[in-house]
């Protein structure tokens, strides 16, 4: 597990003042799930920065979780872009809700 990563990933985190516990075991959570090789928190790679996908889906009811939650796990596009994000069959499902309810608790990114 890159340590490294992780810690310059949390210091703008401490940074604005909210460097949790369970921050700093969601991503870990991320980098062992694979999502990081498509996703940062606060930049566009392949895949949207996720403090986007919180700001996007900010109101999002138990319906649209869920179809987040499929749309990891299944994989698809069109959301974001032509990009399309590979399905996450080897995530246990229980990581993917997981990661997907801290994604959408995230501090949006700025308007
Ligand atoms: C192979 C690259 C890749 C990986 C690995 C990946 N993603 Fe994605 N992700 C994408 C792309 C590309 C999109 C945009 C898809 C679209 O436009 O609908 C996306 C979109 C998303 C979205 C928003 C979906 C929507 O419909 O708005 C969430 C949430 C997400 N990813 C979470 C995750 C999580 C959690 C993981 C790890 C389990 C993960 N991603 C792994 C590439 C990836």
């Amino acid at each position: 597990m890159g340590s490294i990563r992780v810690l310059w990933l949390l210091l703008p985190l401490a940074a604005a003042g909210f460097a949790q516990a369970d921050d700093e075991a969601m991503i870990d959570l991320a980098w062992d799930s694979g999502c990081f090789n498509c996703h940062d928190l606060d930049k566009t790679l392949r895949g949207p920065a996720w403090r986007d996908v919180a700001k996007r889906y900010h109101d999002a009811d138990e319906a649209v979780f869920e179809r987040l939650v499929a749309k990891v796990r299944d994989g698809g596009r069109g959301n974001w872009g032509d990009e399309a994000m590979s399905a996450n069959r080897r995530v246990p499902e229980e990581d993917i809700r997981t990661l997907v309810d801290w994604i959408l608790r995230l501090e949006p990114s700025d308007p």
